[in-house]
């Protein structure tokens, strides 16, 4: 499998990049497949500038690292995304690599994937699950969304994802669910 990773979170090692590992040792372990991992927070990805040139299907005129991004994504079986909420919505970093990929936004492009989110918070998420489920059901491909409080709220304490298991297990099971799914098919 072709997998890309899009590293929304500007901690290595922090929590989103801790279950990616967990749903990466699921599918078999990275080596396993062709993984290419972006962590756009060190990346020069400029923002879209709604200039309209990939309207006509001449593709984006900004020559920044995107242009690395858009045949990975292009080519990719699976598109892992880790997602910490930030003000309730994905990180600004994320958001910016998402609004270059209006660039190629199309079936050929964003379809027959497995798309698997995971977000982080403390106490709210906002609507980048529903904002996935869009986009998949809109383009035929598969989503896996898992969300996941990193905060306790009797204690008011962060608690680290790698306290919790459970959820480790669960973002697991989804890179075994999605091997499966491959292999059946
Ligand atoms: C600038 C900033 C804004 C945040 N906004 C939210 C938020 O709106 N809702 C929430 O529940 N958590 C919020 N958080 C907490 C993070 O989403 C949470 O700690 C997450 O687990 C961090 O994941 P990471 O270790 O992968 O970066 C915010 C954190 C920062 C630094």
């Amino acid at each position: 499998m072709n997998v890309v990773v899009l590293h929304g979170s500007a901690h290595v090692g922090g929590d989103t990049d801790t279950l990616i590992d967990a749903f990466l040792k699921g599918l078999g372990g990275e080596s396993a497949h062709n993984t290419i991992h972006f962590r756009p927070i060190d990346m020069n990805i400029a923002h879209c500038r709604a200039c309209g040139n990939c309207l006509g299907g001449g593709g984006c005129v900004i020559d920044d690292e995107m242009q690395n991004v858009y045949p990975a994504f292009s080519k990719a079986d699976a598109v892992v995304l880790g997602a910490p909420m930030f003000w309730g919505y994905m990180t600004s970093q994320l958001k910016t690599l998402f609004d270059r990929l209006e660039a190629i936004v199309s079936e050929e492009h964003f379809g027959g994937k497995d798309f698997v989110l995971f977000v982080t918070y403390r106490s709210y998420y906002g609507s980048t699950v529903e904002w996935l489920q869009r986009i998949t059901a809109w383009s035929g491909s598969r989503c896996h969304a898992m969300t996941c409080q990193t905060f306790d709220t009797e204690t008011g304490r962060d608690v680290p994802i790698s306290d919790l298991p459970d959820r480790l297990l669960e973002a697991e099971k989804i890179g075994q669910e999605i091997l499966r799914i491959r292999e059946a098919s």
